[in-house]
């Protein structure tokens, strides 16, 4: 269990769900992991349960906050190999025509301006040295569902800004390689907020048969679990992948292979 020995990683959103896991797969394999998100409390339990972990409040609309956060990284465990930008919301399910720009900005700061934030600040750490950036879109910012423009819009973009980092960082001669990740139905918060919206909404009957209708529109048949994806996070931060840069690691049971 040494695949990220002597690394140091970043995971934003990481008090729960997959960010939770992922920081704990990349534990398992050796890393210092900082933690960070806006939900303290479970934070610092995921935090406190794990030498060499740390928690930092962090709000990734928040300029000054990701320099901070990035900062205090570096001090803690002398450097930084790895960011994953994995904080996301899930857009309150409404038809296009009815959603505000409200709406569409609040999912698009977190989802897309977010992810822009965090690479900024993680290049400018990792470029003296290189690393790896792994950012945290999903099946749907490869296809489209009812309801969800903000955020099919939002994970499209850092879908398309992760190649363009990963051109970029070449093109400057940084040995920083970035990739996406697209995970499918994983039961977590997220996906229980998008069903419960969209059974309000009336897009689907109800909560258990979304489950169900997800599940069977899944080839391998059954939903994800939160290690179905760390497995990929801990695979692309680590030197296995050394020569992936602008990829996309889709893990989605099949889902968008139909
Ligand atoms: N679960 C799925 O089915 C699924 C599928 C595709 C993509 N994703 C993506 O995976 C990522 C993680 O989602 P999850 O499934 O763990 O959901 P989740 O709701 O359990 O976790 C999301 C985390 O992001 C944090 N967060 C929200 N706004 C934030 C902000 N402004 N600043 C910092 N942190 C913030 C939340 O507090 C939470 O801890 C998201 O980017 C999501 O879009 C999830």
């Amino acid at each position: 269990m040494s695949r990220l020995a002597g690394k140091t990683a970043f995971v934003s959103g990481g008090a729960k769900g997959l960010g939770a896991e992922m920081a704990r797969a990349m534990h398992e394999e050796g890393a210092n992991v900082m933690v960070t998100d806006v939900l303290e409390d479970k934070g610092i339990e995921l935090a406190d349960a794990h030498e060499n972990m740390q928690f930092m409040a962090h709000d990734v609309t928040d300029e000054a906050q990701w320099q901070a956060a990035i900062d205090a990284t570096v001090k803690t465990f002398g450097g930084l190999d790895v960011l994953v930008n994995n904080a996301g919301i899930v857009h309150d399910s409404t038809p296009l025509e009815d959603t505000t720009l409200e709406q569409w900005r609040h999912v698009t700061a977190i989802d897309l301006d977010g992810v822009f934030l965090g690479a900024k600040y993680g290049v400018r750490a990792m470029k003296e040295k290189g690393g790896s950036i792994i950012n945290v879109s999903s099946i749907y910012g490869i296809v489209g569902s009812v309801a969800q423009a903000p955020y099919h819009a939002a994970k499209g973009g850092v879908r398309l800004l992760t190649k363009a980092m990963a051109v970029e960082m070449g093109g400057l001669g940084y040995k920083i390689r970035v990739n996406s990740i697209h995970p499918g139905f994983v039961g977590t918060d997220i996906l229980r907020d998008g069903i419960r919206s969209a059974v309000e909404m009336g897009a689907m009957d109800g909560e258990n048969e979304a489950i169900e209708a997800l599940t069977l529109g899944t080839p391998a048949g059954r939903l994800g679990v939160p290690r179905d994806i760390a497995n990929g996070i801990v695979f692309l931060a680590s030197d296995e992948s050394e020569w992936m840069t602008g990829a996309e690691l889709v893990i989605d049971g099949g889902f968008t292979a139909q």
